[in-house]
């Protein structure tokens, strides 16, 4: 397949090539498009035969579940049924990286949902991604624009990458500001349970949820038989092809762990900015300064991308800390890492 690219500046959105893109999406094409947290592969959320399509291009298993991408909070009333928090959540929250997931309308088909009766909604505040949904006239359903194994794509050359040739078109519109993907709750009254963690942190939702339940995954390993409350939570993540080994202890234990290992391995290192200078190992990945975590999920997932780049044994990065967007980084990397985390 032929894949067209557009290349179109979020400031200035070429309004043609928007409504090329969204006629392909109208003709049930995919077309992947950039989003404030990461890419999305997207096709027409009602349409059964795009869902198929989207699990095909990504090589995803069919049973995980797709976001459906709306233009405005209201735009949920034709495929799901809401609530006053969802409103209030909506209020405080959209457009942004929130992902509220109610029962579903029949509007939407069961594989889009992966067979659940449930469905994960989101409006996006991206420029190019709210032109795109709202010249298509139709909900979008994206999952994020990566092979599976992959890790999800910040970046347009990212997308190319794992999806040239295999979908009809890429709006390439340059780096996603957040860089991890969004933040996903399930909601009982006025408790919100976190799926997954993300730019809207957990205190946030405190300010309109009345208590915000962490689901066990976000943190720890699921046992063999458990059944997870969002299905994507049981499949492997991204992990880099050497082992990822996350170091917990005090800022200098780290630093001269770092050292020695840098000396006795062929290891690579997510490092913090200050790091850097002091390491001057030819693997380092400066992932930002210590307290600039959303500079850090901004960085995550294209550092490890250049981490499978290098020739090494072994990848080292810092713990994140489990608050605040922290807990966002801690999942990701946690995950990458098969949870094995060193105590130096
Ligand atoms: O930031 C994002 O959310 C990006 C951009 C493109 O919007 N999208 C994204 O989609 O990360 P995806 O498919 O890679 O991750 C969606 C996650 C999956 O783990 C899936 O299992 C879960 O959401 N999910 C979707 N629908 C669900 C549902 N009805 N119930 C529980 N979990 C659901
Ligand atoms: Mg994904």
């Amino acid at each position: 397949m032929n894949t067209k690219i557009f290349e179109i500046s979020p400031e200035q959105i070429d309004r043609s090539a928007i409504e090329e893109a969204a006629e392909i999406l109208r003709s049930g094409g995919l077309v992947a498009f950039p989003t404030e947290t990461v890419y999305g592969l997207g096709g027409n959320a009602t349409d059964e035969n795009a869902a198929a399509k989207i699990y095909a291009a990504k090589g995803r298993p069919s049973d995980n579940p797709l976001i459906v991408h709306i233009a405005s909070p209201e735009d949920a009333e034709r495929y799901a049924v809401t609530n006053e928090v969802y409103y209030r959540l909506a209020k405080a929250f959209m457009p942004g990286p929130l992902t509220i997931i109610l029962p579903k309308k029949d509007t939407i088909p069961s594989t889009v949902t992966g067979g659940l009766d449930t469905v994960a909604l989101r409006c996006p505040s991206h420029p190019i991604a709210r032109a795109l949904i709202e010249a298509a006239g139709v909900g979008i359903a994206a999952p994020s624009a990566n092979r599976s194994g992959s890790p999800s794509p910040s970046l347009g050359e990212h997308v190319i990458r794992d999806l040239d040739g295999r979908i009809d078109a890429i709006i390439d519109g340059g780096s996603c500001e957040i860089g991890l993907e969004s933040t996903i709750i399930s909601l009982d009254g006025s408790t919100a349970t976190l799926l997954r963690p993300g730019a809207i942190t957990s205190d946030a939702l405190l300010c309109v949820c009345n208590e915000v339940k962490i689901a066990p995954a976000v943190t720890e390993m699921l046992s063999e038989n458990e059944r997870p409350l969002s299905p994507g939570m049981k499949y492997r993540h991204y992990a880099p092809s050497a082992p990822l080994v996350l170091l917990d202890g005090d800022p200098d234990a780290v630093l001269s762990f770092l050292y020695r290992a840098q000396n006795a391995e062929r290891c690579g290192i997510l490092c913090y900015h200050d790091e850097v200078d002091l390491l001057r190992n030819e693997r380092l990945i400066d992932i930002g300064e210590r307290d600039d975590l959303a500079a850090q999920a901004h960085a995550l997932f294209a550092a490890l991308r250049k981490a499978d780049d290098f020739d090494c044994d072994i990848i080292y990065a810092h713990l994140p800390k489990k608050d605040g967007m922290g807990l966002a980084l801690y999942n990701r990397l946690i995950r990458a890492a098969a949870h094995t985390v060193l105590s130096v």
